[in-house]
């Protein structure tokens, strides 16, 4: 058995990959992929400051041996992303024109999406467009486009592959109020006759939150609106945020707590409880997706295993984390057990 097949007529089940995997150094992280998996997304390789550094110049290298990587394997393959103002190219930043900015856009979006057309199954067109309380996000974007930048993007991104599944990607989307901001910019998207098939939920979340429930109203409301939903980017991180210490602000800068052994409690492996803990809590996750799953069109791990997962590296350094399937030797944890042979899952 493996995760793709026990989740067989579910949805799909993608993982997150990198250089080491599409290079092809990490062996046994392919292996895992080959045997896992029947979805790949890429973490860094296709963001903007890579895939398009400079005004005239784009670097097809890795992504189009990401594709081939996925092709060969007849994965599912997400693009990840076209628009975000984060991991951009500093040549962006400057541009004050709207006129100047929408045909950047136009000209990004259909020179990558045609390259991949029908090569890559699903898009995020737009990354991360919206703040906690729902409204538009001050970007590049914003500031010249105002919200335009998002119709613009889905309607290129629609001319350039018209088969693509085309995705509005964002965290945070339990939050009533940014759940609202989501549903309200999906309408205005479709009210414009713009084409948008799946809002894409994050899914960076921990042992205590976000609860089941407030999940699961936004599975309701986003399908409500005719779309299908993906959960793009899935962990548990097990490991203490900076901000609950006593004393410590929010949004101040956490440096000072690298080191800190309050902040890596489980530098050697983790204690039986928490791994029970972690179980239970991805159990309660997947019994919700199951019983959604006509809803849902895939459920990718932000990551194939723990070594590998960014949430060792935020919000401080150094950290040992915990949050995925498989440990730092490739081995499958009791988390992944417990899931496969679960029955109503
Ligand atoms: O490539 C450089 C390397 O040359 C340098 O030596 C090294 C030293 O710090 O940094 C490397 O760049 C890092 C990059 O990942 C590639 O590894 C950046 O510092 C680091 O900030 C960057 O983090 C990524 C983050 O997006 C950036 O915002 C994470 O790996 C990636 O998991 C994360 O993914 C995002 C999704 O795209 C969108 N949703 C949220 C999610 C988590 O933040």
């Amino acid at each position: 058995v493996s995760l793709k097949e026990h989740f067989k007529g579910s949805f799909l089940i993608g993982a997150a990959i990198n250089d080491s995997h599409i290079d092809r150094s990490d062996s046994l992280g392919i292996q895992l992929l080959k045997k896992e998996f029947n979805s790949i997304t890429p973490e860094n390789i296709m963001k903007w400051m890579y895939v398009h550094p400079e005004k005239d110049s784009y670097f097809f290298d890795t992504t189009d041996k990401y594709v081939a990587l996925g092709q060969e394997n007849g994965m599912y393959i997400v693009g990840h992303n076209l628009v975000w103002h984060s991991q951009l190219a500093d040549w962006v930043n400057p541009i004050k024109d709207s006129l100047e900015m929408a045909s950047v856009l136009k000209e990004h979006i259909n020179t990558i999406a045609s390259r991949y057309k029908g090569k890559i199954d699903a898009w995020d067109v737009v990354n991360e467009a919206l703040n906690e309380d729902g409204t538009l996000r001050e970007s590049v974007f914003s500031n010249t486009m105002g919200d335009g930048f998002l119709e613009l993007a889905f309607k290129e991104a629609a001319k350039a592959d018209p088969d693509a599944t085309l995705i509005y990607n964002d965290y945070n989307l339990w939050k009533p109020e940014k759940r609202d901001g989501v549903v309200r910019l999906v309408k205005k998207l479709q009210d414009n006759g713009a084409k948008i098939d799946e809002v894409g939920i994050q899914a960076h979340w921990s042992l205590e939150g976000p609860s089941i429930e407030d999940i699961e109203n936004s599975i309701i409301a986003f399908s409500e609106l005719g779309v299908k939903i993906s959960f793009t980017e899935l962990d548990v991180t097990v490991l203490p945020n900076p901000w609950e210490l006593d004393g410590a602000a929010v949004n101040q800068n956490y440096d000072e707590f690298e080191g800190d052994p309050k902040m890596n409690p489980y530098p050697n492996g983790l204690p039986d409880s928490v791994k029970l803990k972690l179980s239970k809590r991805y159990q309660d996750i997947f019994n919700l997706f199951t019983k959604h799953k006509e809803k849902i069109s895939r459920v990718t791990f932000w990551g194939v295993q723990d070594g590998q997962s960014w949430l060792n590296n935020w919000p401080i350094n150094g950290r040992t984390n915990y949050p995925l399937f498989f440990d730092r030797n490739y081995q499958p944890k009791k988390v992944y057990t417990d899931i496969i042979s679960a029955k109503n899952n």
